[in-house]
């Protein structure tokens, strides 16, 4: 397989409340795009690479090319984001040493993520080498949740041994994902498809569940970048 690796990184970080573009925001000293881009290098998997970033973000985009991958400004949601950036795949030029034939594989990637572990990948893209179409990491849930209705009244507790908390990257084979956001343009790019195995499942293409990492926490809220910094800045220092 030849993977091209999508690493999506133009949100705005409004629940960060970092006065930053999240990406941009710093740990230990490093961006969280640097921090991702590191990580991804490290699995020696990428033959493209390709950043979403904010529009006009020359921080970002300079960070980008500084890893050898085509910046292209992101969308209004995450999957709009996705799209750009699988539509610029054969645009962006092949990595130093990898191989320069066309991907047929595709690693979808949160910026947020960006201390996810090479053992992650590995485990994703093992899984498309053995054939499978659609693989996602996984973790147990620890919370119980609940499914609640529009008046905030409980509408079912889910058994709990059956629920996985979904983490990325999200690997593809290429065709089968563009397939998938094919049809779910037509329909209209929804704020609610947070993740890219979501369209996978809607077209009946089995998901595949992989071990990940509690260290590909999503830095989300400042609670996750104090998190970020006790682990990182201790470490580095
Ligand atoms: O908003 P959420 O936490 O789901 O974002 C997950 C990832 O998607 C982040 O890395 C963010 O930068 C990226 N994103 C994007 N374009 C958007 C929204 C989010 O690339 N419009």
């Amino acid at each position: 397989r030849v993977f091209a690796v999508v690493v999506v990184a133009a949100g705005s970080g409004s629940r960060l409340g970092y006065g930053l573009p999240k990406a941009q925001v710093p740990v230990a000293g490093k961006e969280l795009l640097r921090w991702a881009l590191e990580g991804v290098k490290a699995t020696g998997l990428a033959s493209r690479l390709i950043v979403t970033v904010p529009a006009g973000d020359t921080a970002l985009t300079a960070i980008a090319e500084e890893f050898g991958a085509l910046a292209v400004t992101g969308g209004a949601t995450r999957a709009e984001s996705v799209v750009a950036a699988l539509n610029a795949i054969n645009r962006a030029p092949a990595q130093g040493g990898m191989s320069d034939s066309d991907p047929d594989a595709v690693l979808v990637h949160d910026c947020a993520r960006c201390f996810t572990p090479v053992e992650a990948f590995h485990a994703v893209a093992q899984a498309l080498e053995s054939g499978e179409k659609a693989v996602i990491p996984v973790v147990p849930v620890v919370d119980t949740v609940k499914s609640v209705d529009s008046d905030e009244y409980v509408s079912g507790t889910p058994a709990r041994s059956q629920l996985r908390a979904v983490q990325t990257p999200q690997g593809f084979d290429l065709s089968t994902l563009l397939a998938a956001y094919a049809k779910a343009s037509q329909q209209g790019l929804a704020e609610s498809i947070t993740d890219d195995a979501m369209l996978a499942e809607t077209m009946g293409i089995p998901v595949l569940c992989v071990a990940g990492s509690e260290d590909s926490f999503k830095i989300t809220t400042r609670l996750d970048l104090a998190l970020a910094r006790a682990l990182y800045e201790k470490e580095n220092s």
